[in-house]
């Protein structure tokens, strides 16, 4: 009984490792588990929208080229097909050159896909975050969609709170 579970143990592990080799699954691609949603090839070709800071954090917000031809058309609601990305980074100061804070070593990563049929509960709005690669849980990702909703300015917007900056 022992050596078989042993033997299918060895089988169902070499079956992963195998397949996570034959598809070169790597952290990063994994889908988020609510939306399954991904983080999009190329997406650092796209065209910035705009840029944010918190307190310790640098973001940028890259667009594809149907999110971009909505902010730059202003229209609203985006367009099935729009994709942002938010790209954040830890705030480094550069010792050199006192008050200059810098990119440091990147924080997370966040998605938003829209999909008017298949994501119609969240306002068309599918969501994904990577934190070092590593997909966030379920728990993580269902509070997306209720702080995009948080005041009257960003549900007016679509729920999106990036504007575009010329
Ligand atoms: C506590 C509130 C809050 C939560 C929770 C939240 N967001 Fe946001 N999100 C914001 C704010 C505020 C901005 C704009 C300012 C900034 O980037 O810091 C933003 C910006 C974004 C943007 C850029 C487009 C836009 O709406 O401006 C994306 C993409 C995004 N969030 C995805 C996500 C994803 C994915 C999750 C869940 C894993 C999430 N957000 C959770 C508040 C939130």
């Amino acid at each position: 009984m022992k050596r078989i579970r042993g033997l299918l143990f060895s089988l169902i592990a070499g079956a992963a490792i195998g397949y996570a080799f034959l598809s070169n699954v790597r952290a990063g691609d994994e889908a988020s588990p609510v939306f399954g949603v991904t983080i999009p090839s190329g997406y650092r070709t796209w065209q910035l929208v705009s840029v944010h800071s918190t307190k310790g954090y640098l973001k940028a917000i890259w667009g594809n080229p149907t999110a971009l031809q909505a902010y730059l058309h202003k229209t609203l609601p985006f367009p099935d097909g729009t994709v942002l990305v938010k790209q954040t980074w830890r705030s480094v100061a550069l010792n050199s050159v006192p008050a200059a804070d810098i990119s440091g070593p990147q924080d997370h990563i966040q998605v938003m896909v829209k999909n008017s049929k298949k994501y119609a509960k969240t306002g068309g709005w599918g969501f994904g975050e990577w934190v070092n690669g590593v997909v966030s849980g379920a728990a993580r990702e269902q509070s997306c969609f209720p702080c995009h909703t948080q005041n009257a300015q960003v549900r007016g917007n679509d729920f999106v709170f990036t504007t575009y900056s010329p």
